[in-house]
């Protein structure tokens, strides 16, 4: 029976899910991303040039292979149309293999005012949202009011919109945000709402189908399918850093509702992690760095936010956490990423536990932003030179092997594959 193989980010997301998918993709006849919606940023980079997608799935750029949209995504058609026409204008024609869930839950543009006036009231402790709507969204969902991709060619559908974006506006009213001034991708809300109802017209004419029947089927006639997380474990909104998460589940778990795919059908996990850490917005961040082994990470990685440009918070790998992903997900294989943006530091800094008052905490923290929990540090060689060279795992120095058997051993599960470089090329697999 084929199953579906699943790679999903175990940190604070941003770990180079889009860059190891597009690799993976020659491997599968369907890519499925599964939650999460254009909060997403994923880099793609060959051949020269670089794409960030964030609502199209990673196996865009393989004609050969179908991408289905999940019905666990919401999508903001306005954002999907941009996305689309900006790789057709680079030459490429996505709506051919693109396939798109007719049960994935819409972003209206008061979704996205809601998320921007939500976020203004709560002053200093902001969850730092890429303010895309995805909590109102998925509100809306989880509160049995949300409008789905199904109900566009429905005559209720302007009716339906009109209701639920009387109900936005009262809230953003009662909550006393003034968006006369407020930018939508540069627009003003009105022009946003035409231009979102232009994409509504146009995602008629997309593929539009019952991915969970598709997929199930396509697996029964031997299809092999990879689904696509976004965000990343420590984002999760049940086992995150809550309330400083996303809305959505990001683990393997999602992949299940995400797109109608029974636990029994699910295949290899792939886990994927930074040979560091960073995280984007705010919330806790144990192993975070504030002086200037934190600004070489941010230089070196280009740690700045695929979708809203913000710098991201840089800090050393932390273990702690990272085994949590692993339990939570399940994960088969480890993929390292950007193990290059390491090559300059002599020593490197690697969180083996949290301690509190001088003692181990056994388990994981409820609430990873007490104040008392310090992170203990192993102090690893750096192997201080370029890894531009090397083209297998058997090149690479002995200080970054030492640095992921160090790795394997504490998380029990072999680094299968290492990325040294933000191009597809740049990607050693074992
Ligand atoms: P995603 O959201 O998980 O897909 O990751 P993003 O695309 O948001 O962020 C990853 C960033 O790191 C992108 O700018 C990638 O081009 C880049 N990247 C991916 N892998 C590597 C790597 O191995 N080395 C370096 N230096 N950059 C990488
Ligand atoms: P990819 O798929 C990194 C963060 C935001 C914010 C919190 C909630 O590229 O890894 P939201 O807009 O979901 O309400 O924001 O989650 N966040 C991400 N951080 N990568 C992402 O996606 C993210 N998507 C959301 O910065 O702190
Ligand atoms: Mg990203």
């Amino acid at each position: 029976m084929m199953k579906v193989d699943v790679i999903l980010g175990l940190q604070w997301g941003d770990e180079g899910k889009g860059k190891i998918v597009d690799v993976f993709t020659p491997k599968y006849d369907i890519i499925a991303r599964f939650q999460g919606g254009p909060n997403a940023g994923h880099t793609i980079i060959f051949g020269g040039r670089k794409f960030v997608l964030h609502t199209i799935p990673s196996g865009i750029f393989h004609r050969e292979t179908l991408n289905v949209i999940g019905n666990g995504v919401i999508i903001d058609p306005f954002i999907l149309f941009k996305e689309l026409d900006s790789l057709r204008n680079a030459g490429m024609e996505p709506e051919e293999n693109l396939l798109v869930s007719r049960r994935a839950h819409l972003i209206l543009p008061t979704h996205r005012l809601l998320d921007a006036a939500l976020e203004s009231e709560k002053g200093t402790s902001k969850i730092g949202s890429t303010l895309k709507g995805i909590g109102p969204t998925y509100t809306d969902k989880y509160g049995r009011n949300g409008l789905r991709v199904g109900n566009v060619s429905e005559h209720s559908f302007n009716l339906r919109y009109e209701q639920l974006k009387a109900t936005h506006l009262e809230a953003v009213r009662h909550l006393g945000f003034d968006y006369s001034s407020h930018l939508f991708d540069g627009l003003t809300f009105d022009a946003y709402e035409a231009k979102w109802f232009e994409s509504i017209q146009r995602l008629k004419g997309l593929k539009i189908i019952d991915s969970e029947t598709f997929l199930n089927e396509s697996l029964d006639q031997g299809k092999s399918v990879l689904a696509e997380g976004a965000q990343g474990t420590m984002l999760d909104v049940d086992f995150g850093s809550y309330p400083f998460v996303t809305s959505s589940n990001t683990i393997t778990a999602g992949v299940c509702s995400g797109l109608g795919i029974s636990p029994r059908k699910i295949g290899k996990i792939y886990g994927i992690f930074k040979a560091y850490c960073t995280r984007v917005g705010s919330g806790p961040f144990p192993t975070e760095l504030f002086d200037s082994d934190g600004e070489k990470l941010r230089a070196g990685g280009n740690e700045f936010g695929s979708t809203t440009g913000r710098p991201r918070r840089c800090g050393w790998l932390d273990l702690p956490a990272l085994k949590y992903s692993v339990m939570l997900n399940g994960v088969d294989s480890l993929i390292m990423m950007k193990a290059d943006v390491l090559n300059p530091f002599p020593a490197i800094k690697i969180c083996t536990n949290y301690q509190s008052d001088g003692l181990n905490l056994p388990g994981f923290p409820f609430d990873l932003s007490d104040e008392k929990i310090q992170p203990e540090y192993k102090e690893m060689k750096g192997w201080d030179t370029t890894l531009d060279g090397c083209t297998s795992v058997n090149d690479i120095p002995e200080a970054l092997a030492e640095y992921i058997r160090f790795v394997e051993n504490e998380v029990g599960l072999p680094v299968d594959t290492v990325s040294i470089g933000p191009d597809r090329l740049q990607t050693l697999q074992r």
